[in-house]
């Protein structure tokens, strides 16, 4: 006897029951006598239920109800679809081939069994991606047998008329279309009688009332499948599925193509690849895993969501909503199909119109990035191996006698004693509790490691946060649901996973912090690592039991072949359901639990790094780049790394400056640091294998070039950090590619060796050794030189800057005011320095700028109204703030003043009225440089100049 599965996976319920037929001919029959009964039954209830016109949905519903509660849905029989017409097939040009198979096994019988076609492309080169087996014309598994359309969009049913060849097809399925607000559309495809899982993270909005005045409109014909969103003021469709082939719903094999506007996709993260995506028939895999950074990898994050711009500009995205593994494919016709293996069909469009748009209303759905402490945005050191605090203590204060500011202290996994998360190694780190109190003493801060498993090999009543997870019950458990599953990573025997769906660990997690933050040491941050969560052996330590959780019909293209591959089981149980549905989550409900205990334990805003990443995340954490390696190729790398988490609305993000593997050069970690300096998240770290890369540990050049951009760095702070409350507010980006704010210049779509911090300084790093100049192209604006303050003559071509081994070539671009603050050696004592502002006008002699400012580590200071904004303008020869608001209470003054491009000569500057003899005027730079002044910022001033 067999065991069949009856019950969807993806509603959480593991139900099989016992094949009966083999061994009860007579329990056979009266099955077969009934099923043709209700065959019959369902011929007459179609033929003459008015489902064809506009009628009652609900009442539609209860019927259709009914009726499927009489049967099993999953148990009633398709037809497999019929062979396609040679005319179908000879109607899809190669481009427009959707892949009918993407299992390895194709054959032309398996193929033609799908109702698909085949075909051998004549040239059969070694390898050619075009599919022989694809989706002929106008196939279709499933036919509208409803749809209502509505003033908040529409509602239809489609029904099932031929099987896929996945099991469980879901026979019936609802379509949701909800115009949500002017931009923003919602469509949603599930099964309306079982209740199939859905992620629980993010929260995003529910909308109770419909939004008029769409910019989008939503085709849907009741004679074909699908659905295409046009956008109404261009009638450019954006996404077309209507009609295109492979729509397949079933329990565990969900796909849908669509034909896309253009060539320029973004996006679909995380992985390692060009800013601009390869669309030549690429499969980008989201299964969050514990993998280095590599081309064609599934990586630490998931984030199905891309940005689209069309030539001009006109820009829109797209988010699949699904934490289950999946397969994305692009292909040049230009489409996508996704192919998941869970949940449901939940996608959101955004109609832009220009990138920036987009991310705002991305970021509007998902949520809002976190504004990190203002020291986070300092200069970070860490490294895996320092082994005793006495070479953590050294090396700090190497760096520190080499002038390079220093905000934070790092440990990795050598603090803990045996790698025991919530334990420190008392003989070689003996002090760090003093040594953590003298950190805090001169301004600094310290961030720990902490691994989201906790040690499962200690004797009883040694360790409190195994036993307080097994008191309360908060680990996540094996298929049996009773028992932990156990698993392996740093600890000496074994691990268990504290389960972070369960509301219970929150107090666990509370608890073993404070405790630690108590008894132990006073750490700032967590640094939450291998949180995919990783696992040093396949499953558990005691295998996975075989099923379809652990062997899907389809497994996407994962690292290791195996959805269990460096994981635990997809069996394992968490409060919110099974890890095969939760696994993309578990990093954000690790970062969500973390952020909530690190704010209730210290009442300041928590600074979390997270490996693993889920969409929305930038709410909870931030998070770096994973395990890159000190080579040129990653630290060009790093640059799309850091601007498509900018993207997915995680703007905290850096790479490891000088790269984690491997022994870092001198000449690569003098270009990494000037780089490095300019990733939104600047920290430095590297595995225990690998020599020391601090800039004092490799010698006068590096230390030089790295004191020199992270000083640049500091000085911009009161940028940087009013970049990341407009990303906190509105949803910008903080690092952003060009084409963010040249969305006309297609010249830009391609560029990812330079990038921008917000709209008004661009950074174009030297990424190749040896270099002393390196190329950029400027996109229409006036550029000045950082440096020297001079105006760059615009050619509009690739313009060489000079770029010594020290300096790394930085523009302002004109129209923009930044505002500056002397450096320090920390935040802290920066913060207490005078302000600057750095001026570049535009064509027009006109410049603006803001410069949020709190007390940079308070909770919820904006939302709270404990902030001070500032507005900046330059018009002509005068700039003048506006104190827009001033709540936080603090000395602010003015310092300094560059303006730049200033083309006649200067003899008399006025500050508030009266005359000001602190200036020089340069004129081969055409640069004016107001110094020494003394105005307070409270209070609006005045400068002009003649
Ligand atoms: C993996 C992390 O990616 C790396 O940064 C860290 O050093 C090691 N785990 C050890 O904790």
């Amino acid at each position: 006897m067999e065991d069949e599965v009856l019950v969807s996976y993806s509603t959480g319920k593991l139900h099989k029951r016992r094949r009966q037929c083999s061994c009860l001919p007579v329990v056979c029959f009266t099955s077969l006598i009934v099923a043709t009964c209700y065959v019959t039954f369902m011929y007459i209830f179609r033929k003459y239920s008015p489902v064809e016109s506009d009628f009652d949905n609900e009442k539609f519903l209860y019927n259709e109800r009914n009726f499927i509660n009489l049967i099993s849905v999953r148990e009633f029989k398709l037809a497999q679809p019929p062979a396609p017409a040679n005319s179908q097939c000879d109607l899809v040009d190669e481009n427009e081939k959707f892949d009918c198979f993407p299992e390895s096994d194709a054959s032309q019988m398996l193929c033609e069994k799908r109702g698909c076609c085949w075909s051998v492309p004549k040239q059969v080169k070694k390898w050619n991606p075009i599919p022989y087996c694809y989706f002929p014309k106008d196939f279709a598994l499933y036919k509208f047998v409803n749809l209502t359309v509505a003033d908040f969009g529409a509602t239809g049913f489609m029904k099932a008329v031929y099987s896929s060849p996945y099991p469980n097809n879901i026979q019936l399925l609802k379509i949701d279309v909800k115009y949500e607000t002017e931009t923003r559309l919602h469509i949603k495809i599930y099964d309306p009688v079982n209740a199939r899982y859905e992620p629980p993270y993010p929260e995003v909005p529910v909308m109770n009332s419909a939004a008029k005045n769409t910019q989008y409109q939503v085709d849907l014909d009741k004679t074909k499948t699908g659905f295409r969103v046009i956008r109404k003021n261009d009638n450019k469709s954006i996404f077309d599925c209507l009609n295109v082939g492979g729509f397949i719903f079933s329990d565990q094999f969900l796909q849908l193509s669509a034909k896309l506007p253009t060539n320029y996709i973004y996006g679909l993260g995380e992985h390692r690849s060009d800013l601009l995506l390869d669309i030549n028939w690429k499969t980008l895999t989201m299964f969050n895993c514990d993998q280095p950074p590599e081309n064609q990898k599934n990586l630490y994050g998931t984030h199905p969501f891309h940005l689209a711009v069309e030539k001009g500009g006109k820009s829109s995205g797209v988010l699949l909503l699904n934490s289950n593994g999946m397969d994305i494919r692009l292909q040049p016709y230009p489409a996508i199909t996704y192919r998941t293996i869970g949940g449901i069909l939940d996608f959101y469009f955004f109609l832009g119109p220009t990138p920036s748009d987009v991310i705002e209303q991305y970021t509007e759905l998902v949520g809002r990035p976190l504004i990190p402490p203002y020291w986070g945005l300092g200069f970070h050191l860490c490294r895996w191996g320092y082994n005793k605090l006495d070479n953590v203590k050294e090396i700090l204060e190497k760096n520190q006698a080499a002038g390079i500011p220093v905000d934070v202290q790092w440990n990795d996994i050598d603090y803990m004693d045996r790698r025991n998360d919530f334990t420190y190694d008392k003989v070689n780190f003996k002090g760090l509790d003093k040594f953590v109190d003298d950190l805090h003493k001169k301004g600094m801060h310290y961030v720990v490691i902490m691994d989201p498993g906790v040690s499962g090999g200690e004797p009883n009543g040694t360790y409190p946060p195994y036993d307080d997870a097994i008191a309360q019950d908060i680990l996540v458990k094996d298929f049996t649901g009773n028992k932990p599953l156990i698993g392996r990573v740093w600890n000496d025997k074994s691990t268990v996973f504290p389960d972070y769906t369960n509301p219970k660990t929150v107090k666990y997690w509370m608890e073993q912090i404070s405790r630690q933050q108590r008894e132990q040491f006073k750490y700032d941050g967590m640094w939450i690592d291998m949180n995919e969560p990783s696992n040093l052996v396949d499953g558990s330590l005691t295998g996975c039991p075989n099923d379809t959780l652990e062997s899907p019909p389809y497994v996407p293209a994962v690292v290791g072949g195996k959805l269990r591959a460096h994981t635990i089981c997809m069996t394992a149980k968490h409060f919110k359901g099974y890890h095969y549905n939760l696994h993309n989550l578990f990093g954000m409900s690790e970062a969500i639990v973390t952020n909530f205990a690190l704010t209730e334990i210290t009442n300041k805003r928590p600074f979390i790094i997270s490996r693993s990443t889920f969409v929305g995340q930038g709410k909870y954490s931030g998070s770096w780049t994973g395990d890159n390696v000190a080579v040129w190729d990653d630290l060009y790398h790093s640059i799309p790394d850091v601007l498509n988490m900018n993207m997915f609305g995680i703007p905290l993000i850096g790479a490891d400056i000088c790269g984690f593997q491997k022994n870092a050069t001198v000449a690569l970690c003098q270009r990494w640091y000037q780089l490095g300096a300019f990733y939104p998240f600047s920290r430095t770290h590297n595995s225990n294998d690998c020599v020391a890369q601090d800039p004092a540990s490799l010698g006068k050049d590096v230390i030089d070039s790295a004191r020199k951009a992270l000083t640049i760095r500091y000085r911009l702070l009161p940028y940087l950090y009013s970049l990341f409350w407009q990303a906190h507010i509105k949803g910008d980006t903080v690092a952003r590619p060009l084409f963010f704010e040249f969305p006309s210049d297609v010249q830009t779509y391609s560029i990812n060796k330079q990038f921008l911090w917000g709209p008004a300084l661009h950074i174009i790093p030297v990424l190749t050794e040896g270099m002393t100049y390196v190329k950029g192209y400027l996109p229409k604006a006036r550029w000045f030189d950082y440096y020297t303050k001079k105006e760059i003559v615009n050619t509009g071509e690739n313009i060489t800057f000079a770029a010594p081994l020290d300096t790394i070539p930085l523009l302002v671009r004109g129209g923009y005011i930044i505002p500056t603050q002397d450096p320090a050696n920390t935040t802290t004592d920066s913060r207490k320095n005078r302000m600057g502002l750095i001026v570049a006008p535009d064509e027009k002699s006109e410049a603006n700028g803001i410069l949020y400012w709190d007390d940079g580590e308070s909770i919820v200071t904006y939302e709270r109204n404990q902030y001070n904004y500032l507005s900046f303008h330059l018009s002509g020869k005068t700039l003048n703030s506006t104190v827009d608001v001033w709540k936080y209470k603090t000395d602010m003054l003015l310092g300094s003043v560059d303006l730049l491009g200033i083309k006649s000569s200067v003899s008399s500057v006025v500050v508030n009225g009266q005359a000001y003899k602190n200036f020089t005027y340069m004129s081969d730079c055409q640069y004016l440089h107001i110094l020494n002044l003394s105005v307070n910022m409270s209070q609006p001033f005045v400068i002009t100049w003649s």
